[in-house]
């Protein structure tokens, strides 16, 4: 009986190792260890023997009942893995969850501009500063010469806060970047090359060319001798450097209360080249800034021009102010600049 059993544990081993996949291997569990497995018919037939003969026969047939078992299982582990390599050769299984992908959002157009023009100003040796959104009267209009109650005011349709005024009267969220002019002044000492990047505010109807919320970039220089020559030469090389190319520029008059004199600056259609088209109005000019020499009123209030009409300035300056919607609006031809706060992502994912 030893011996049927040690070659029934033999050939059971062989077929076991030989079997090529899962149901082969439950099929040989069921033929030797199951209900009616060969093994059982071992454990009746042990019935009749002697207790000592029943005990022996007893451990030997458990043992190559662990023996198979665990042949089986290290069989069903072995196939397992194989499978799983063989996954990796199936051409169109694709175990991956479709459209996990995670999205990366980008910089705002806005803030794109923003950082370029700072790079500019930054690699012509000027500070970069930004101000505070939330000014008050003294250096949003008072300073830059337009008093309360001067008409100029209404140039700038102005966001009033309801708080109590202080003694630099009430506050407001700034309509433009110029209000940083005095206070940069009065904490530094010239030369000042100073442009501001900032978000300003207008109470204003919006449309394609106007909007409540924009940013400006204001640009201003304080030094002895300072000349419109000067003021030319920096907005064209600033032009330069922006759009790639030497850009063809003229001034007009014009009035600002803090500039005398004032101008506007127009560069030549970059579109059509000057010839005339839909951008440029048929004109060949596009308007771009507001600019001119720092009014002595405002170097006055800086402290840096003595009371009295006839003192001669130890120190002149210019400044220019220019819309960077506009910029970003020109060098991508987008036609209306509610586009930018729109939160539409079809027009963002663009940029
Ligand atoms: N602050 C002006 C505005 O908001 C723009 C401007 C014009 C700024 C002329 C200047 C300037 O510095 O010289 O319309």
């Amino acid at each position: 009986m030893k011996e049927s059993l040690e070659n029934l544990k033999n050939s059971a081993l062989q077929e076991i190792r030989t079997a090529g996949g899962f149901n082969s291997l439950e099929e040989l569990w069921r033929k030797y260890l199951g209900r009616n497995g060969q093994l059982r018919n071992f454990s009746i037939k042990i019935k009749d023997m002697t207790p000592q003969e029943k005990a022996e026969m007893g451990r030997l047939i458990n043992e190559v009942k662990n023996i198979l078992e665990s042949t089986i299982n290290n069989r069903k582990n072995d196939l397992s893995v194989a499978d799983s390599r063989q996954v990796d050769d199936l051409p169109d299984l694709n175990l991956n969850l479709t459209d996990q992908t995670i999205k990366l959002g980008h910089l705002h157009p806005h803030t794109q501009m923003k950082m370029r023009v700072a790079d500019i100003f930054h690699s012509m040796g000027w500070q970069v500063l930004e101000g505070p959104e939330v000014e008050n009267e003294h250096y949003h209009f008072d300073v830059l010469n337009i008093p309360a109650n001067h008409p100029a005011r209404d140039m700038w349709d102005t966001f009033w806060l309801n708080h109590q005024p202080s003694k630099n009267g009430r506050l407001l969220l700034r309509a433009h970047t110029s209000a940083m002019q005095v206070r940069v002044m009065e904490k530094q000492k010239p030369p000042l090359k100073v442009c501001v990047i900032g978000k300003c505010y207008r109470h204003e109807a919006t449309d394609a060319r106007h909007e409540h919320s924009l940013y400006q970039i204001e640009g201003f220089v304080v030094d002895k001798n300072v000349s419109v020559a000067n003021l030319l030469h920096t907005l064209k090389t600033f032009l330069h450097y922006l759009f790639g190319r030497d850009v063809e520029v003229r001034l007009r008059p014009s009035y600002f209360p803090f500039t005398e004199p004032s101008f506007e600056l127009d560069f030549s259609c970059l579109r059509c080249g000057g010839q005339g088209c839909p951008v440029c109005g048929q004109s060949g000019w596009v308007e771009m800034l507001g600019c001119g020499m720092i009014h002595p009123n405002v170097l006055r209030a800086a402290g840096y021009l003595p009371a009295g009409r006839q003192v001669q300035p130890q120190y002149t300056g210019f400044a220019f102010g220019i819309g960077l919607d506009r910029l970003v609006m020109m060098r991508h031809k987008v036609d209306d600049i509610r586009w930018f706060n729109g939160g539409d992502l079809r027009f963002l994912r663009q940029f």
